[in-house]
């Protein structure tokens, strides 16, 4: 598994070759027994290059058995094999090449190509796991047909699945049995899938548009089957919903999904045949949250809508990533925002922006959405490829406009169907229909860093002059930046708050600026520097509400009064303004600022009594909940110039428990707690969010018995894991809940659900997150028999929850925390290297804290640089934060 690190060099975009063959047909063959898995590999190549004699074929950890050109076997000097390909010289036009290799799932804990899952064999391929099944051409350009047939144990794995249509099955001698699966789609072999168990499934169907039907089916182990039925539903809106919005109908007759249990990721979208972490699939009201339910939501439409997005149309390289990913999260942005509410949709997705990717764009690990070179591939699945990825796309809709959009995505999908396509080739399909000249905007995939913009304003005899000025900060590798082409949208409000319209007045802005939303909305085309934007004939001076559903991915300085932002914050239009203006207010006040003619807990108490006559109206109520929380310390770090974080902890405190300090809380929980039957519906889950806040305020001003009996007939009253949550989390953080009674309930809970290891996943990282959780209750945590380094779900609740969210004691001055992560992260490394390299992300923000977290920081990462037998993952993402890269 692990290399050695001086064999690493950098794959560059530069470098990029197409094959000089490629292989259009392989058949696979799986002889699964215990141990040992034999795969015979049977491929038509084909040269593509009138100069190309030989080929390569990756393979990593396999064991070649035999190799036969053509039906004739090759003898050891007629091929080159080495740790990580095979090299077959001598070639013609074109050949049948016969590969037998053996590999062994059943010690591969790495969670990349075939392996073990409790009872069952599955496979992740993507990005390269496939080379540690069978030799082959492990790159997206290389589009092949399939056919599998796997042979196994009868009795043990009954259900036998890969990519495509089911065209035999046989009974074999000796209890086995063997299938064979045959998928008419060419794909890349990272779309490869294989799973073998004894599974259970539901099953239904979708009519398409044009009238076939498709089966659905889910499978899952016998005992979490009943929590399928959730993501079924998705699955058949997620089908209506991309031909209704994108006119794309599936394909294939079969639509499968399987959950497992240890998965490295979320999910992934093989052709057909999608397997899923059980986290992304599996839903019930007591085993998932509301968030859990969305999550189920958009990860189940992800990975449907990448059949188009992905699959159809594929990577010609993965430095092209972002042409599936980013174009994929925002399909399925669209998706969760049609079903449910647009407005919190966005603030959703800005608010883990502006969070986690801004933070990843200030840091040492910053890259393009189009990286220019890479070590290992699996650390490229970042938040710039996928949510920076997403707002590109998004600026395209909003300046091309939806109906120019929807028609270049008609075009990029039927011109590219079939084809390994890039980010230039997305592009082009925009410029073309949009009419547009893009080559400015394709700085966005060329520039990392986050763009800022400076905004001056004046106002003067009826007229208003908004000056914007752009720059990016210097990232690794790319000191100077060229100013990115932007859409920039704004509205003006007058003094009642009402949307000016703009067709009134009269507009001087840069060429390509267009109004919408019945003209309230202008979207100003940024390109240069700097520009003025000038509106006259104004009857007084209206307030500006600046970058309008976030259209750019941008920070904004805008030196404004604050009863500016709180009158935004209560009057626009634009959800997501109201709630980013009440934000600007939460970070002046965290920044010590003094407010002026606002008062935030008062500000905030209004919105809760507003929120008391609410009910139905879910986007108010969603928008609300939003409204009423105040900003994680994640968003406060990333937003802040300067903190020092266990102050800026404590202010937090402070103001929290000023406004529990209101009467407004018990009257709003009374208000929206529980009524009647559950469901995982919008309206249920914005009764939910507003009851349960308004629970977490009230909880706060209590103590003693008074406390215990609240939080308790919370608990007791509960019929879903949301409510049940957040009755755990008060017991879990109340600085003065009786420790007794606390556990005992925590006790009671993990013993009712212990057979569910999603619901053990929460009782854990409820723990975690506690900043009354310090590493000693970590580490006896960690020695619970429950406890599983290996599982990384079980991993991520203890060890990510921990590095993320508990700030307190991550964070602690005595380096403690850091250490803890770090050797955990020592341990994962040689058994999972992708999950070791994912938890080291909370070290490598080490930038933003004061200089000796900065050092204690820097410190272990260099302990963990040192480790021998560092795999190549966790080597580039520590060399990368250390700057040694
Ligand atoms: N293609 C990815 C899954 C993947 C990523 C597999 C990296 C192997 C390596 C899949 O489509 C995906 O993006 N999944 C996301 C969830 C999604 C909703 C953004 C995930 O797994 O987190
Ligand atoms: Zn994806």
């Amino acid at each position: 598994m692990s290399q050695s690190i001086k064999s690493v060099q950098p794959i560059k975009l530069a470098d990029y070759q197409a094959p000089g063959y490629t292989t259009l047909r392989t058949d696979l063959n799986f002889d699964i027994q215990d141990g040992t898995t034999t795969v015979i590999n049977t491929m038509h190549l084909v040269r593509q290059s009138s100069d190309a004699d030989s080929i390569r074929f990756d393979g990593e950890n396999i064991e070649l058995v035999r190799v036969s050109v053509d039906g004739r076997v090759l003898s050891g000097n007629q091929y080159q094999q080495d740790d990580v390909s095979l090299r077959v010289f001598g070639l013609d036009a074109a050949h049948d090449i016969e590969i037998i290799t053996r590999i062994k799932p059943e010690e591969n804990t790495a969670l990349a190509g075939l392996y073990k899952s409790s009872h069952m064999y599955c496979t992740q391929c993507e990005a390269e796991g496939f080379r540690t099944i069978t030799y082959f051409q492990d790159r997206p350009d290389v589009l092949a047909k399939f056919s599998t047939t796997i042979t196994a144990d009868a009795h043990r794995f009954p259900t036998l699945l890969s990519n495509g249509n089911l065209v035999s099955t046989q009974i074999l001698e000796g209890g086995r049995k063997s299938v064979t699966w045959e998928d008419p789609f060419p794909k890349p072999s990272y779309l490869f899938a294989l799973v073998a168990g004894n599974l259970d499934m539901i099953e239904d169907t979708f009519t398409t548009m044009s009238g076939r039907e498709v089966t659905l089916q889910i499978f899952s182990e016998a005992h979490n089957i009943n929590q399928c039925g959730y993501a079924m539903d998705v699955l058949k809106r997620s089908m209506a919903w991309d031909e209704a919005r994108f006119g794309r109908e599936y394909d294939l007759d079969i639509f499968m999904i399987v959950a497992v249990e240890d998965f490295n990721m979320g999910a992934m979208e093989n052709k057909g045949l999608n397997i899923f972490n059980t986290s992304c699939v599996l839903a019930s009201p007591d085993t998932a949250t509301d968030a859990a339910y969305q999550r189920v939501e958009a990860v189940v439409a992800h990975e449907y809508f990448h059949n188009w997005s992905g699959n159809r149309v594929t990577c010609r390289d993965w430095f092209q990533l972002s042409l599936k990913e980013g174009f994929t999260v925002f399909r399925d942005a669209e998706f969760s925002s049609d079903m449910n509410s647009r407005a919190v949709k966005r603030i959703e997705d800005v608010s883990f922006l502006r969070s986690v990717q801004f933070a990843e764009d200030a840091g040492p690990l910053a890259h393009a959405v189009r990286p220019q070179s890479y070590l290992e591939i699996s650390n490229f699945y970042t938040t710039t490829i996928y949510e920076k990825g997403a707002e590109v796309v998004r600026m395209y809709q909003t300046i091309l406009g939806n109906s120019k959009f929807r028609a270049a995505c008609d075009l990029y999908f039927s011109r590219h169907d079939g084809s390994a396509v890039t980010t230039d080739d997305f592009a082009a399909v925009m410029a073309e229909v949009g009419e547009l000249d893009l080559s400015q905007f394709k700085l966005w995939y060329e520039q990392a860093g986050t763009p800022h913009l400076q905004i001056t304003e004046h106002f003067d005899d009826g007229e208003l002059m908004l000056e914007i000025q752009q720059s990016c900060p210097a990232t690794p590798q790319q000191e100077d930046k060229q100013a990115f082409h932007m859409p920039v949208a704004l509205g003006l409000l007058d003094a009642q708050g009402e949307s000016l319209s703009l067709y009134d007045l009269m507009v001087d802005a840069p060429a390509g600026t267009q109004l919408t939303d019945q003209g309230s909305t202008l979207v100003v085309s940024l390109r240069e520097a700097q520009c003025t934007i000038k509106i006259s004939h104004c009857e007084e001076k209206p307030i500006v509400s600046f970058l309008r559903g976030f259209s750019a991915p941008v920070k904004v300085s805008y030196p404004r009064p604050d009863s500016e932002l709180s009158f935004l914050a209560k009057h626009d239009q634009d959800g997501f303004v109201r709630w980013d203006a009440l934000c600007s207010l939460w970070v002046k006040y965290f920044e010590g600022v003094k407010l002026e003619h606002v008062d935030l807990v008062q500000t905030i108490t209004d919105l809760a009594s507003q929120a008391l006559s609410m009910e139905g109206n879910v986007d108010a109520q969603l928008l609300a909940a939003q409204m009423l929380v105040v900003p994680d310390e994640n968003y406060l770090f990333e937003q802040l110039a300067h903190f020092e974080v266990d102050a800026l902890l404590d202010a937090r405190e402070v103001v929290l428990n000023k406004l529990a300090q209101q009467d407004i809380w018990r009257p709003l929980y009374d208000k929206y707690r529980t009524a009647g039957e559950y469901s995982p519906n919008a309206q249920g889950m914005a009764d939910r969010a507003l009851a349960n806040i308004a629970f977490a305020y009230e909880a706060r001003r209590l103590d003693g018995s008074a406390l215990v009996d609240f939080v308790t007939s919370h608990y007791r009253g509960a019929d879903n894991l949301t409510d049940r949550r957040a009755a755990l989390n008060v017991i879990c953080r109340h600085p003065a809940y009786d420790r007794e009674a606390g556990e005992k309930l925590m006790g009671d809970f993990f013993d009712k659900w212990r057979n569910e290891a999603l619901v053990i996943d929460l009782w854990f990282s409820l723990q975690a997150q506690s900043p009354r959780t310090t590493v000693n209750e970590m580490q006896r945590l960690e020695a619970l028999p429950q406890f599983d380094q290996n599982n990384p779900n079980r991993a991520r609740s203890l060890y990510s929850v921990f590095g993320m969210l508990n700030h307190r004691r991550f964070h602690a001055m005595d380096g403690s925390g850091y250490s803890y992560l770090a050797d955990a992260i020592g341990q994962i490394d040689p058994k999972n290297p992708q999950l070791a390299a994912r938890l080291a992300t909370p070290l490598s923000r080490w930038q933003r804290y004061d200089s000796s977290r900065q050092e204690l920081m820097r410190e272990r990462l260099h302990r963990l640089s040192q480790l021998p037998d560092l795999s190549k993952d966790l080597f580039e993402i520590v060399s990368k934060s250390l700057g040694n890269l």
